[in-house]
């Protein structure tokens, strides 16, 4: 007889915009095969950093938003730990799902742990080994705190195992790949964001900042918007709104090739990446897209968690430097192949069938 697995109970905890993008798609897997709850911590607040997300990539609406809101690091994870806590305790989850690396992911593996609720972290083992990074200490801990450990790469499996941490690992590729996939397509059907902004295919450039490394220092704000200056090119820019807070409190002009626009929905971004003639960038999630797109990367950073994109040669890391992100601009043009490092699409479906197994 074969044995019909338990109907599990899940609580997905997600709080910041690439987070909505990875639920979803967990969510999806997950449909008619356990109970979920989702929690969104309200990190990401604003109609275009957070519901819009929720709409597009059909993520069903929050079973509760505990509204934190913006706040210091201590202020923001404290907050949510308190709310994630009476939550699990009304819920009783058979497994917490946590996502990536935010302040809203670190209080939803501690919420969890303390009360002795499995955690399953997906995108586990990615390290930037700068410990600077608010990310990299919410990555070191969730994965740490996790029984389940979902990587998206085999260096991610690698980097676990340099910790000591080999159990409950597993490489099932990437959400994020597998959203691209479902998505890229729908977007093409539905997004008139090249008609709007009046854009040709590779006749401009994309270009999205928000690490605080790079928006709170402002010789670093400063020297990549003086580097974007001097690119020959137009730029789109979909400001994040920590980024337009600091360009407003430091004082700093946008130069004339640079056309600030406010974030957009997920679905527009696609149209924006996937149709750059090159992508510079700050973000996690935008460094593997611009991959999956086959879109040249030129990474805003010193360092980069996605190294694979780096070694098969589509992303190049520039740091807050003016010349060199005018240098890679004009020089850096792969043509080599792009290996599957990212799986075959199916990555949310394995988790779901090792978390039912477990
Ligand atoms: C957070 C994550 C980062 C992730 C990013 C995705 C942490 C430590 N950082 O950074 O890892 O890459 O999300 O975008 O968890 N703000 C708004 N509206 C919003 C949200 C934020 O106006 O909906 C503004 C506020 O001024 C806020 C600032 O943006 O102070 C920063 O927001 P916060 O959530 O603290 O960090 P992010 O930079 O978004
Ligand atoms: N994104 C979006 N609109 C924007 C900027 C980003 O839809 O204006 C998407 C992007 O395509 C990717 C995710 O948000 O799927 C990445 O989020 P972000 O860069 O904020 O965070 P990170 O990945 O660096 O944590």
């Amino acid at each position: 007889m074969i044995e019909c697995p338990r109907f599990m109970k899940t609580i997905h905890v997600v709080g910041a915009r690439p987070q909505f993008v990875k639920a979803a798609m967990v969510s999806r897997a997950l449909k008619n095969r356990g109970e979920e709850f989702i929690l969104h911590t309200g990190q990401h607040y604003s109609e275009n950093m957070s519901r819009l997300f929720f709409s597009e990539l059909k993520l069903p609406e929050p079973d509760i938003n505990l509204e934190i809101g913006s706040g210091s690091h201590a202020e923001q994870t404290s907050g949510m730990l308190l709310g994630i806590d009476r939550y699990l305790k009304t819920v009783q989850p058979d497994w917490m799902i946590v996502y990536g690396d935010t302040n809203s992911t670190l209080a939803g593996a501690l919420a969890a742990a303390k009360r002795e609720i499995p955690i399953a972290h997906v995108e586990a083992g990615l390290r930037s080994f700068n410990r600077s990074m608010p990310e990299e200490i919410n990555r070191l801990v969730s994965d740490h705190l996790s029984t389940l450990l979902f990587c998206p790469t085999d260096q991610a499996v690698e980097n676990l195992a340099k910790e000591g941490i080999t159990r409950g690992v597993h490489q099932v590729g990437d959400v994020m790949a597998d959203s691209l996939l479902v998505f890229r397509e729908i977007a093409e059907k539905k997004s008139t964001i090249l008609q709007t902004l009046n854009l040709e295919p590779r006749g401009y450039a994309l270009a999205t900042v928000h690490r605080g490394g790079n928006t709170d220092v402002r010789e670093n704000l400063a020297a990549i918007i003086d580097g974007f200056s001097r690119i020959d090119f137009e730029l789109i820019f979909p400001m994040h709104p920590r980024t337009q807070k600091m360009m407003a409190e430091f004082g700093l002009k946008i130069p004339a090739n640079l056309r600030v626009i406010e974030p957009v929905g997920y679905l527009d971004m696609l149209m924006l990446e996937s149709n750059a003639e090159c992508i510079l960038t700050d973000s996690g999630g935008i460094q593997k897209e611009a991959y999956l797109l086959g879109v040249r990367c030129i990474t805003l950073r010193e360092e980069t968690e996605w190294v694979e994109t780096v070694s098969a040669g589509w992303n190049c890391l520039t740091g807050a430097n003016s010349n060199a992100i005018k240098a890679r601009f004009d020089d850096f043009h792969p043509k080599n192949e792009r290996p599957q490092i990212y799986g075959d699409g199916h990555a949310a479906d394995k988790i779901i069938n090792i978390l039912l197994q477990n």
